[in-house]
């Protein structure tokens, strides 16, 4: 059995979703202890912006007439490709940048989608269990003065869930800045229960992922 752990944030010392991300995959090593992880930091190792119109651009360009740079760019997206075709479950932490999605996640999944097996047409990921955790320093739930600020997790679902077809189930933290902003010590309750909650539905998630993937 192979586990498949993205990880995207920029501060993994202190990260949020890093340590639901631990939870999620503490639980899938409980059930499968002979399990390897293949990781893949996208803070510590940025995939090249370049990369992505290089890989698109020697779709178009004879082989013989593709420059190093597209012959490396689609040889970078095989190898991510092949990571997530090779596992037998994903997890993929992702925190909230700029009320979007962050650059760094975007240029890595551009890429894999230049993969043929992973793109358009392919369908090598259909039904592969899958976490998704997501962190928000804020809060942009119906009722807040922010709803629908986060324009992050709903692309990810869309792209993880609808475009690849993984079967997949999100575990979303918000208030993740409580605590560390003065400006929002009054949600300090509401904060603590939302990561109880979390941090529940991470463990729920990674058993969820390990059983799936023994029936698969
Ligand atoms: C550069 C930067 C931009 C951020 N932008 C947002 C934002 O737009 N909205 C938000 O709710 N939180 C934002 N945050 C807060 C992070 O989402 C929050 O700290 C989260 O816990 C970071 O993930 P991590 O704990 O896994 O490192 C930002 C944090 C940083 C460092």
């Amino acid at each position: 059995m192979t586990l498949f752990r993205l990880d995207a944030s920029i501060l993994p010392p202190t990260s949020a979703s890093r340590a639901l991300g631990d939870l999620v995959e503490s639980e899938w090593l409980a059930e499968h202890p002979d399990s390897s992880v293949v990781r893949r930091d996208l803070a510590a190792e940025p995939i090249p912006a370049t990369a992505w119109a290089a890989a698109v651009t020697a779709g178009f360009t004879p082989d013989a007439d593709r420059t190093d740079e597209q012959r490396e760019a689609v040889a970078l997206a095989t190898r991510l490709a092949d990571e997530l075709i090779d596992a037998d479950a994903l997890l993929l932490t992702v925190p909230l940048y700029n009320y979007g999605v962050s650059q760094h996640v975007k240029t890595w999944f551009d890429l894999v989608y230049t993969d043929p097996r992973t793109g358009p047409q392919g369908a090598a990921l259909q039904g592969k269990p899958a976490v998704l955790v997501t962190v928000l320093g804020g809060n942009y739930a119906e009722g807040t003065p922010k709803a629908g600020w986060d324009h992050s997790t709903d692309w990810l679902r869309r792209v993880f869930s609808d475009v690849w077809g993984l079967g997949l189930r999100v575990v979303q933290r918000p208030f993740t800045l409580v605590g560390i902003n003065p400006e929002m010590d009054a949600f300090t309750d509401a904060a603590a229960d939302l990561k109880a909650e979390a941090e529940e539905l991470a463990r729920h998630s990674g058993r969820s992922i390990a059983e799936s993937a023994v029936r698969a």
